[in-house]
């Protein structure tokens, strides 16, 4: 019989809801079914380059899947970014160190960012395994994230409580949801909360058109309006939020009062969802099953209701940005919601 593997997890990247269940989903599966050693990695990439590694035993795995945040700790670390020439090779130093600690394998926890740093060390000779998480739901490759449902359970939880204080002020609110890239968060806890306008920065917006759409509200006798928007739609660069922008622009425009809310963080933190719990779950359950075939450079993936997987080489450098075709947009259109584009 061939000698237990020794793997090691990391997650890296902004952190999500489920990135505890899946490290408990990896660490469980592989010690549990396949005797595996397991080493959590600290602080994503810059844990490998410090040598900074926590070994997890089977009890260190309980009592974390409904926790928030990462057992691991988590940063941006991108070692394959040139800061100069006089750089140290990081990704060299990364593959000594995963030598030196015996590593068969290592999962790689994160977003976009992270894929295409999990390519690029798979290309360097490590094996590697990706499980994609992020809110912004937009890892090329798979239908979902974990971390997005919990997201747009939050999102949409802020937008229904901003209904009873708009309509008792009589006002327009502006709230900004996470996103820089893609729209998915925005337009999901959007329609899910009522919106009447949903900008996203897939679609270019038009201003006059929202204002004539709002006016048009407020002469209906509309008591009040719900606008969520993207943080990563298009703003002067004077303005430090869309939202801020957004409010500020209707405010001055339709003379009826405006107030913006930016929900930042908040998307990101506390426990996940009981689906996000599933999702993560799946996903470690799987990335071990990779390992356990020596089936290396590979994302882990929810296709309908299947987790398969797809190579990091298909994910890496790539963006799943919400098609300008989805149905849930002319399902909004269907239903006057207005997403800031000119009708021509
Ligand atoms: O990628 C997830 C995300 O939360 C984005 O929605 C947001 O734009 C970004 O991270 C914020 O990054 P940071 O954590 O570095 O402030």
């Amino acid at each position: 019989m061939s000698k237990p593997k020794k793997i090691g997890i990391l997650t890296a990247g902004g952190d999500c809801p489920g990135l505890n269940a899946a490290i408990r989903g990896v660490g469980k599966t592989a010690i549990v079914k396949y005797n595996m050693e397991v080493i959590g990695v600290s602080a994503g990439f810059l844990g490998l380059l410090n040598k900074n590694f926590i070994p997890l035993d089977e009890p260190s795995l309980s009592g974390i899947l409904t926790v928030g945040g990462t057992i691991l700790g988590t940063s941006r670390e991108k070692p394959f970014k040139k800061k100069s020439f006089l750089s140290v090779d990081k990704p060299k130093i990364i593959k000594e160190n995963y030598e030196e600690k015996g590593l068969d394998a290592l999962v790689c926890i994160g977003g976009n960012g992270t894929m295409k740093t999990a390519y690029g060390l798979s290309e360097q000779g490590m094996n590697i395994i990706g499980i994609p998480k992020t809110i912004d739901n937009d890892v090329w490759g798979t239908d979902q994230t974990f971390g997005f449902d919990s997201a747009l359970n939050i999102a949409t939880e802020a937008i229904d409580r901003l209904h009873s204080t708009a309509n008792s002020h009589k006002r327009i609110m502006v709230i900004e949801v996470m996103g820089h890239h893609a729209g998915w968060l925005t337009l999901y806890a959007g329609m899910a909360g009522g919106g009447d306008v949903i900008l996203i920065p897939e679609l270019d917006y038009d201003l006059h058109t929202i204002m004539k759409y709002l006016k048009n509200r407020a002469k209906k006798k509309k008591p009040y309006s719900i606008v969520v928007v993207a943080e990563g739609i298009r703003k002067p660069k004077k303005y430090t939020s869309a939202a801020e922008y957004i409010a500020d622009s209707i405010e001055t425009e339709t003379g009826i009062e405006t107030r913006k809310t930016i929900l930042g963080y908040i998307q990101r933190g506390g426990s996940p969802s009981p689906y996000d719990r599933l999702l993560a779950t799946g996903y470690g359950a799987e990335a071990v099953e990779l390992i356990a075939n020596n089936d290396f450079g590979k994302m882990v993936v929810k296709k309908g209701e299947r987790i398969e997987s797809i190579s990091l080489k298909e994910t890496s450098g790539r963006l799943r940005v919400l098609p300008t075709n989805h149905p849930l947009l002319e399902k909004a259109k269907g239903l006057d919601i207005c997403l800031g584009v000119k009708k021509i």
